[in-house]
């Protein structure tokens, strides 16, 4: 199977467009993908015939909703090879999903209990435990990394010891595109912690590649749907079964009880009692949809064609008089984080946008990173499938006309 990127690009309606009298350029994937067709058709679908509530309906549609629900379950399951069906939750995203293990952490941790995460965590990795820490008299504690913005991974291994009991690290960095070791990670945090879990968050990993959570080895992986050219609003919490099990429950109400009278309750089993009230029955089908999509490419391929935009924009990066790039691990994926002398990251991604070109610019819901890399935000393009070389091309005679603008 050889890639064809003018086949994958016309299967996201959304890229064919004009914005500000010029072709769009979406360089802002790691923020959130575009969706195909086919995922949009089948949201389109679920609504346009089997709209209905899940588990509980006694009618034809509630079935089809059901079964359309539960298989997108089985999708995700087989997608990062969970052991059983039942260790995928639904979410509404990495947050709810690191969220739900983060309260339920919290509930056990004691005073002298240490958490650990990276200096190179989103926000949504760092407040869940901060939070987590700050309710149990726990220690949070901050794996550094160095000025290219790798984690030092002897600084990392001695952080761990018997008080640790959660290890929570990104998959790919969103601001630096750095790729994590989650398997040596893994195997260093239950060598010298053997108490700790271990939590991945792949909310910028998932969508570039394959992960086998039993391979890896962890406990917890997380990734939002929107990343993975499904809908917002959707996400997966998959946990080993023996540990999601007894975990405490997240939000209380419809659908996660198995028995109820006004004096208590009881739990449903998982992975219900940890999905209450009426989920994103809609989204949940699109993400399976996305999931089936890019399951049918060639990674071998997607992967190849990720790293040619990757090595094009860094030489141009490089060769470009008075711009600095954020970020330069040797394993990374497609993230271009810069600085130009002449302008503010702000204004750099106004003056692209008015040329047709979409990026982010900001903290990149990393504060803690920014400040540890002494930088107010960065400008920030993210490389997808559909990105082209000529796309890559176009952004530096952009940034050429942006350096003269700003001079
Ligand atoms: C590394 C990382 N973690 C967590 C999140 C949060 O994802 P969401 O907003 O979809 O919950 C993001 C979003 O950008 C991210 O990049």
């Amino acid at each position: 199977m050889s890639f064809d990127v003018d086949a994958i690009r016309a299967q996201f309606p959304i890229l064919s467009q004009q914005i500000n009298g010029k072709p769009l350029i979406y360089l802002d994937n790691a923020a959130t993908t575009q969706k195909p067709q086919c995922v949009i058709d089948a949201i389109v679908d679920y609504y346009t015939t089997c709209n209905s509530n899940v588990h509980r309906g006694a009618h034809k549609l509630a079935d089809e909703a059901t079964r359309r629900y539960e298989g997108a379950r089985d999708v995700i399951a087989e997608f990062i090879n969970a052991n059983q069906r039942e260790e995928i939750i639904w979410t509404s995203g990495t947050t709810e999903a690191i969220n739900i293990v983060a309260n339920g952490l919290a509930q056990m941790l004691k005073p002298g209990d240490e958490v650990v995460v990276t200096e190179m965590e989103h926000h949504a990795n760092i407040v869940t435990w901060q939070q987590a820490c700050k309710a149990s008299g726990a220690s949070l504690k901050i794996a550094p990394i160095n000025d290219e913005g790798e984690l030092i991974i002897e600084a990392f291994e001695q952080l761990l010891n018997s008080h640790t009991k959660m290890v929570a690290f990104p998959q790919v960095s969103n601001a630096l595109g750095t790729v994590n070791p989650i398997k040596e990670l893994c195997e260093k945090t239950k060598a010298k912690a053997p108490d700790a879990l271990v939590l991945v968050d792949g909310a910028q990993g998932i969508a570039h590649g394959t992960v086998d959570v039993q391979d890896l080895g962890i406990d917890f992986y997380v990734f939002s749907g929107h990343k993975l050219f499904g809908p917002t609003g959707t996400g997966v919490l998959w946990g080993r079964e023996v540990i999601l099990r007894d975990w405490p429950v997240w939000q209380v109400g419809g659908e996660m009880i198995s028995e109820v009278t006004y004096e208590d309750a009881k739990w449903n089993e998982l992975p219900y009692k940890l999905e209450a009230g009426t989920p994103n029955i809609a989204g949940v089908i699109g993400t399976a949809a996305a999931v089936t999509w890019f399951t049918s490419l060639d990674m071998h391929a997607v992967k190849a064609h990720e790293a040619a935009l990757l090595a094009s924009a860094t030489q141009q990066a490089e060769d470009f008089e008075g711009l600095r790039i954020i970020g330069t691990a040797k394993n990374k994926t497609g993230v271009l984080s810069f600085l130009m002398d002449e302008g503010h990251p702000a204004d750099i991604g106004f003056l692209l946008d008015k040329q047709g070109i979409a990026i982010r610019t900001g903290h990149h819901c990393a504060e803690p990173l920014m400040n540890r890399l002494h930088v107010p935000g960065t400008a920030r393009a993210s490389f997808s499938i559909y990105n082209t070389l000529a796309e890559v091309d176009a952004l530096f005679v952009a940034l050429k006309k942006v350096k003269m603008m700003l001079a």
